[in-house]
């Protein structure tokens, strides 16, 4: 209980408004000591294995698959046999239950997975919960919708599947990534083979028991585990038809190399440097909040992350304070505890990466400024961080960090603003927060992004599509735009 303290006639009030510790309970999660791979619907013994950890402590959670050329091979031939006897002729109404089915568990599920998905990864209880979660089954829910309407969605265009999709996903939004990936596949008729991060594979290894439990036909999807090399073996593969990656920039350029004359068809989700840009007209209070999420959601581990901040001069120094005062108030720390605003990052090798970056600010003579925060002595932490006086130049203002650093940059018109917004190699995502919607849908024109959001950012809907330009890949995921990658058509 909190002590209270009485003041003269005034009614009582605690004496410290700190927050009590608020742990979500693991008890949900029942982890078995070792995982295999899973294919044809059965778990393979692995040959290879390592160890996942938790970041927010450091200790061991499992022990994992390390998937060689010969289990990518099983897995495959999994995924095509099941292809081949049944799946790819199902009616799509047909296929549309199962799918149905998926999601639906995950939303019955969604505690335990989220609380998984918290301890293997280290992000906020919080988000896994009312972020990751649902929009994961959203995703099922919306794929199951067009499973029985492809020839609507493309009318006269004779849409088939493709056949065995290969999919790599990344460590930041593990089971939404998932379900980004595997619900277009197999609304249109697809099989999969699909490879989880190797920092974060439980919530995937997990989503095998979802569908032991919908009856998906064994076969269907097939998931292996491993790093780079087993995720280098899908995409060799000679009897893979397409592959999905969402990763990072220089592993999908090597992907593109590597499958180029192939016929493969392929879709790439790469990194991002956004630019959340604010209006003088804006509401202040809202953009900070926007600006908030924009880049510590996730501690920031989010590919179209708000990292550059660009600010109308004339609202430069109110914005920045407010900006600070809002920091201090972000609590960092156990990612299982409900009031965790910022957890843990991702990997020992991404924090050594956003220290190095950083660094590097600092040295090319970037201010910086992190509120007062104590980081918990074991696992990997980064304090939320604004980078102010950034030149364009600056690695902070170039390069993907991929953490909760923030660099802030000034413009004085909305031309300057398209400017600047624009030059950087990337183009997935853009904010825009002023008032007026005509200059809204002006800035909405020129920026080379694949997202623009207004008066709000990192918002997310199974219905919208979502994908970059230039270095931020290609192809999109979500909406109908997301179906076209998993058909082929006879034209
Ligand atoms: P990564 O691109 O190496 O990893 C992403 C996925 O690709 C993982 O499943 C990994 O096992 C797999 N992979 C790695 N090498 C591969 C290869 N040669 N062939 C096929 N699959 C391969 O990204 P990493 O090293 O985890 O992070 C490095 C940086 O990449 C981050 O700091 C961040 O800037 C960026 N990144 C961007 C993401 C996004 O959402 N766009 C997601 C993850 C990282
Ligand atoms: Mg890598």
């Amino acid at each position: 209980m909190t002590d209270l303290e009485r003041k003269h006639d005034r009614a009582p009030v605690p004496r410290d408004w700190t927050y009590a510790p608020a742990p979500e309970s693991r008890e949900i999660v029942r982890l078995d000591e070792r995982y295999g791979h899973f294919v044809g619907g059965e778990w393979l013994e692995p040959a290879e294995t390592y160890e996942t950890i938790s970041p927010a402590s450091e200790e061991t959670l499992a022990t994992i698959g390390q998937a060689t050329r010969e289990e990518v091979d099983r897995a495959v031939g999994a995924a095509r046999s099941a292809f081949a006897d049944g799946w790819s002729s199902l009616p799509g109404s047909e296929r549309a239950k199962y799918l149905f089915r998926i999601a639906r568990i995950l939303q019955e599920r969604s505690r335990e997975l989220a609380v998984l998905e918290s301890l293997n990864g280290g992000k906020p209880i919080k988000e896994s919960r009312d972020v990751d979660l649902p929009l994961a089954a959203a995703h099922f829910f919306y794929y199951a919708g067009w499973a029985d309407k492809l020839e609507y969605a493309f009318p006269n265009r004779a849409p088939r599947p493709v056949g065995v999709a290969g999919q790599i996903i990344p460590w930041n939004f593990p089971l939404l990534m998932l379900a980004w990936k595997i619900a277009p596949a197999l609304a249109c008729g697809n099989t999969v083979v699909l490879k989880p991060a190797e920092t974060t594979p439980l919530t995937a290894l997990l989503f095998c028991d979802v569908l032991r439990q919908a009856e998906l036909p064994a076969g269907v999807v097939n998931i292996v585990t491993g790093d780079g090399r087993t995720g280098a073996a899908i995409v060799d593969h000679a009897d893979v038809d397409k592959i999905a990656f969402t990763g990072s920039t220089e592993v999908g350029k090597a992907i593109q190399r590597q499958l180029a004359g192939s016929g493969k068809k392929l879709t790439l989700e790469l990194g991002g440097k956004a630019a959340n840009i604010v209006f003088d007209d804006c509401a202040l209070d809202q953009a900070v909040e926007g600006i908030v999420n924009g880049i510590y959601f996730n501690q920031g581990h989010v590919c179209c992350a708000g990292s550059r901040l660009l600010v109308q001069e004339s609202i430069y120094e109110p914005l920045v304070e407010k900006l600070k005062r809002r920091l201090e108030t972000l609590r960092v720390g156990d990612p299982l505890d409900k009031n965790t605003d910022v957890g843990a990052i991702n990997s020992r090798m991404q924090l050594e990466k956003i220290q190095e970056l950083v660094a590097a600010g600092e040295e090319e003579g970037a201010e910086i400024y992190q509120p007062p925060c104590r980081l918990p002595e074991k696992g990997y932490w980064f304090a939320p961080t604004v980078f102010t006086n950034v030149a364009q130049s600056y690695r902070i203002a170039q390069e993907e960090i991929f953490g909760p650093v923030l660099s802030v940059l000034t413009f004085r018109t909305p031309e300057e603003a398209v400017e600047k917004a624009n030059n950087t190699p990337y183009g997935l995502s853009a904010g825009v927060w002023t008032e007026k919607g005509s200059r809204i849908l002006w800035m909405a024109q020129r920026l080379r992004a694949g997202v623009v959001w207004a008066n709000t950012f990192n918002r997310f809907d199974p219905s919208s599509p979502f994908g970059g330009y230039k270095e931020s890949g290609f192809g999109r995921e979500g909406g109908l735009h997301g179906l076209e990658p998993y058909l082929r058509f006879d034209e």
